[in-house]
């Protein structure tokens, strides 16, 4: 069955589609859905398809993303599909891609650097490598893997 006729047409909202099968929940996580979490999601996993095998696919209704959600999902599903729905119908679509740094949006996990000293430094990290991820904080250059960071 196809996909689109197991879940309702949102009016209005965000679908993440062509995410890595497994990879949806963690898309959730980023983007705060959990109890209590106040608008319609709906979370499609292992849809078959052409482009990516299997996939996961989000959508939540009346969300629009931020510039630091885009880039976090970046980093569990790159190249996933960003759509903003307006009325019914996608208005915009993306590549969700991993910028060459991330600014202000993930703790350095080093107790002793700077970024987690009193004074208020954003944190930095440059992208060492994409897949698996490998980032590098920019202050203490230590280089640490997801699984470090999020
Ligand atoms: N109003 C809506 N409510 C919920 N989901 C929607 C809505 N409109 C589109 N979608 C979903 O958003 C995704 C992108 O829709 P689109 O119509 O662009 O499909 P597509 O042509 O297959 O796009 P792509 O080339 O990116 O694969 C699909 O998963 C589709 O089911
Ligand atoms: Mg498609
Ligand atoms: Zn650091």
């Amino acid at each position: 069955m196809k996909e689109e006729l197991r879940v309702k047409k949102i009016k209005d909202g965000t679908v993440i589609d062509h995410i890595k099968a497994g990879k949806g929940k963690k898309v959730l996580d980023i983007l705060g859905v959990e109890n209590g979490f106040p608008n319609v999601t709906a979370l499609l996993m292992n849809v078959s398809s052409k482009r990516v095998g299997k996939k996961d696919i989000v959508k939540i209704e009346n969300k629009a993303l931020g510039k630091e959600e885009v880039d976090k999902i970046a980093l569990i599903a790159p190249n996933a599909t960003w759509n903003v729905i307006k009325d019914f119908k996608v208005t915009k679509k993306s590549k969700i891609e991993l910028p060459d740094t991330l600014e202000g949006i993930l703790k350095c996990p080093n107790p002793k650097c700077v970024t987690n000293m009193n004074e208020p430094v954003k944190s930095r990290f440059k992208v060492e490598k994409k897949e698996p991820v490998k980032l590098r904080c920019v202050y203490c250059e230590r280089l640490f893997g997801l699984e470090d960071l999020i």
